[in-house]
């Protein structure tokens, strides 16, 4: 029902490259990666909502409609019903001077021409279905009197709101504590199975991936680097930059926080990512794999299938180049 084959640049650097995904009705796929590789970009893509200083090019499909380049009015007939997304700034999506019930009542009378009254009982309807407290009370609140992990049930209601056939949750539990987090994954894999809605779960937290999705995409420098089934992936991470992320997973009893309380990021991989504009043309990772040979800086490697559904893009995988590598 999502297909895409899409590419992103800005100003001629790339920022997502010939990313490809396929995402089955119902299915739950988990995006990770270090900051700045383009998960939120791939995001945006099925939004239709790149930034307008993006070159798209390439392929979105939604339910078999090709939507790259299309105008944003064509664009606005898709989004809320055929996908929606929980952006990665939570705040900014409520409108802090409206209480939450309007918020998610608009969209219903706007979208869906719902009265008053029954766009109000199908956000009831909502609020109940992502588990608030006191559903007909919440609707009053403003953003402000309600707790960060019922905000984000009031966004998964929202984002619920036109009964989209794909949710992208883009860093949907990152802000919140762990016991929070663990109850907000819960919701949305429950009702991505209630509502056979297919779920995009963006997160920097492998621990999540891993409860809430089946399938997981590995991304490093705007390239899809390693991909299949989440359990699978998790225990044998086969490229370099998967294996580096995987070693640098916080143990599961301080379930990626600091001592002080802070959440860890990934990022204990030797170096930083470079910019967009300085990224290697062949594998995105030379430079920082402590791996690499000779053509790993100029060609990219190509997915190599390594069974189970998994595969990964690195030239140590390649049938072509096995064994010359430094592993
Ligand atoms: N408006 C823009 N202009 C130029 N570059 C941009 C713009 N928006 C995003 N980028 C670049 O695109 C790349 C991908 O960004 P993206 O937001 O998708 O990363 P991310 O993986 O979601 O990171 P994070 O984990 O920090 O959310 C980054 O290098 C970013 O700097
Ligand atoms: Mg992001």
């Amino acid at each position: 029902m999502a297909l895409t084959q899409v590419s992103v640049a800005f100003s001629g650097a790339v920022a997502l490259r010939e990313a490809s995904v396929s995402i089955a009705p119902g299915a739950r796929l988990g995006i990770v990666g270090e900051s700045g590789c383009g998960k939120s970009m791939l995001g945006l893509c099925l939004m239709g909502m790149v930034p307008d200083a993006a070159q798209v090019t390439g392929s979105i499909r939604l339910n078999g409609q090709e939507l790259a380049g299309a105008p944003e009015r064509v664009w606005r007939r898709h989004r809320a019903r055929d996908v929606a997304m929980i952006f990665q700034e939570p705040m900014a999506a409520l409108n802090p001077l409206k209480r939450v019930g309007e918020t998610v009542m608009e969209p219903l009378m706007i979208h869906e021409g719902l009265s008053r009254p029954a766009a109000r009982a199908r956000a009831l309807a909502l609020f109940e279905e992502v588990g608030l407290p006191d559903p007909a009370a919440s609707l009053r609140q403003y953003p402000h009197e309600i707790s960060g992990g019922q905000r984000q049930r009031v966004l998964i209601a929202l984002a619920l709101a036109c009964d989209p056939g794909l949710l992208v949750a883009d860093e949907p539990t990152t802000a919140l504590d762990a016991n929070v987090a663990l109850r907000i994954i819960e919701l949305l894999v429950r009702l991505s199975k209630s509502r056979n809605m297919a779920l995009v779960f963006i997160s920097h937290d492998l621990a999540a991936v891993s409860r809430a999705t089946e399938q997981m995409l590995v991304m490093y420098g705007g390239d899809i680097v390693e991909r299949g089934p989440t359990a699978q992936v998790l225990a044998a991470p086969r490229h370099p930059y998967t294996q580096g992320l995987l070693g640098a997973r916080p143990g599961l009893e301080n379930r990626g926080r600091t001592p002080d309380g802070r959440r860890k990021r990934l990022v204990t991989i030797p170096g930083t990512v470079p910019p967009l504009f300085d990224l290697p043309q062949g594998c995105r990772f030379s430079g920082r794999c402590g791996q690499e040979f000779a053509p790993c800086a100029r060609h990219r490697p190509q997915p190599t299938a390594l069974g189970g559904g998994q595969e990964a893009a690195c030239h140590l995988l390649s049938p072509l180049h096995a064994g010359r590598g430094a592993a």
